[in-house]
């Protein structure tokens, strides 16, 4: 089965308003036109009504990077996922090793907001990946497979999308080899094939995150089971993200 190319860019907790705005206005001129690959921005929240404006009549689309477990009521400090689809967002991506390791989210929690978000209406982008601790201890498998296991129970995998990000190479420059990627890859495919028994396996999007750049990302979307990438520090710059979808 063919799957669509998603190429994603993370920004984390980078840019103000105004820096958005250039970076996205920049992004819209290089990339706008592009159909044959799902190409999609999450900036902070604070940037999203305003990207969502910039954007309009481009193919570029609007993702955020976290959501409420709760839709609405007393949540001091939270977004939910109709406040995102409000204000523009058809994605979201929840399960971030950020989110897991500084704000302590578990599987749990993790599984409540992918199901509140698909309810909503948003496309999941739910993120998987060991620590280089759990690679080293040859535990790799057991954790991918508990977290897609986890995360995704009881869920309707037909509007998520899976990140693997290894943990050791997010923001430090050390890319997983391609064969280690496609291993990890092929791995989570198999996982997905034991929990759904339709095609849903073939037809999900897998992306790999973790220092990808455009001198990495041919090797690494040479693979078959790598479907496009979730991508921080390269897609904050107009001509590193320009470069690496062009090269996807
Ligand atoms: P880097 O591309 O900066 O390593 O970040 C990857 C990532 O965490 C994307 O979600």
């Amino acid at each position: 089965m063919s799957r669509k190319s998603l190429l994603a860019g993370n920004w984390k907790m980078n840019n103000l308003i105004a820096d958005s705005e250039t970076l996205v206005k920049g992004l819209v001129a290089n990339l706008g036109n592009i159909t044959d690959k799902d190409i999609l921005i999450c900036p902070p929240f604070m940037s999203i009504a305003k990207t969502s404006e910039i954007i309009k009549g481009s193919h570029i689309k609007l993702g955020a990077q976290n959501c409420a477990t709760e839709d609405n009521g007393a949540y001091t400090g939270e977004v939910s996922p109709s406040m995102l689809i409000d204000a523009g967002c058809e994605y979201v991506i929840i399960g971030h090793s950020e989110r897991r390791e500084y704000y302590k989210e578990t599987d749990a929690i993790i599984n409540k907001k992918t199901n509140l978000a698909l309810s909503a209406g948003l496309k999941v982008i739910l993120c998987v990946g060991e620590t280089l601790e759990d690679r080293e201890l040859d535990n790799t498998f057991n954790i991918i497979e508990r977290q897609i296991t986890e995360g995704l129970k009881n869920i309707d995998v037909t509007n998520v999308i899976i990140a693997y990000e290894p943990v050791w190479a997010i923001g430090t420059g050390k890319v997983a080899t391609p064969e280690e990627a496609e291993a990890v890859h092929a791995f989570i495919r198999q996982t997905l094939a034991n929990l759904y028994k339709n095609d849903s396996s073939q037809s999900t999007q897998i992306l790999y995150g973790g220092s990808m750049n455009p001198g990495n990302v041919e090797g690494l979307m040479s693979c078959p089971n790598i479907d496009g990438g979730l991508i921080g520090g390269a897609s904050l710059k107009v001509d590193s993200f320009t470069d690496l979808v062009t090269k996807a």
